[in-house]
């Protein structure tokens, strides 16, 4: 069994069976972020909760940037690969299936990287606020049969929705089925990204 290399937070919820929630804050967020946006998009499931290994200024991230915006693509390559083995061992360790990703800003981009570059890590993505974290992503079909939901904010100065289109196109290059809604709001979250999440969730086909 792989060792669990990230700090995490699990918590295996009273539906042990329902799909599991890979939870992944935003830059300066932690482990214990987004546990109550994953209760309320799937109450009951499963939620694994990594802290990113990466530090600007103290804040924590899942990989390094150059300049906002700017990512250092060889170091979203490497952690995009550390956090799938992460998401492999934690499925052994605690006994649970392949999770779906609930992403928010840098923790969508990370997501959206695992997807394209490890497409079994992931049951499929929920990634609020999400940018092109590659630019150069490999040509394979690896995402045939899974869904993501990207959820733009309109006033998004940070992760502007063009941005996030160009990601939709990349991912269904890899076969992935994607809807790409764009909600009233900037790079903040709103009432409207949980209604959606929960919406996908229960049945993606119809939020696309
Ligand atoms: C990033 O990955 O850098 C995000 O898109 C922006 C942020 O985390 O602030």
């Amino acid at each position: 069994m792989g060792e669990l290399t990230f700090s995490h937070r699990f918590v295996p919820g009273e539906r042990a069976q329902a799909q599991p929630l890979l939870l992944l804050h935003g830059t300066g967020g932690d482990e214990t972020d987004l546990v109550p946006l994953g209760r309320m998009v799937a109450p009951g499931a499963p939620l694994l909760s990594p802290r990113g290994k990466v530090l600007e200024n103290g804040m924590p991230r899942f990989f390094r940037r150059l300049a906002e915006g700017v990512f250092d693509e060889a170091d979203v390559r490497a952690r995009a690969h550390e956090l799938a083995d992460f998401i492999e061992a934690a499925r052994a360790h605690y006994g649970i299936a392949t999770p779906v990703a609930l992403g928010y800003s840098n923790g969508a981009n990370i997501a959206a990287a695992v997807m394209l570059l490890r497409p079994d890590a992931l049951a499929g993505g929920i990634l609020l606020r999400a940018m092109t974290p590659l630019a150069n992503p490999p040509a394979e079909q690896g995402l045939a049969d899974k869904r993501v939901l990207i959820v733009s904010g309109v006033r998004d100065p940070i992760a502007p929705s063009a941005n996030a289109a160009r990601l939709k196109a990349m991912l269904e290059a890899a076969g992935a089925q994607v809807g790409h809604k764009v909600v009233p709001s900037g790079h903040e979250l709103s009432q409207g990204d949980v209604t959606l999440a929960q919406q996908w969730l229960q049945a993606p086909a119809a939020v696309s």
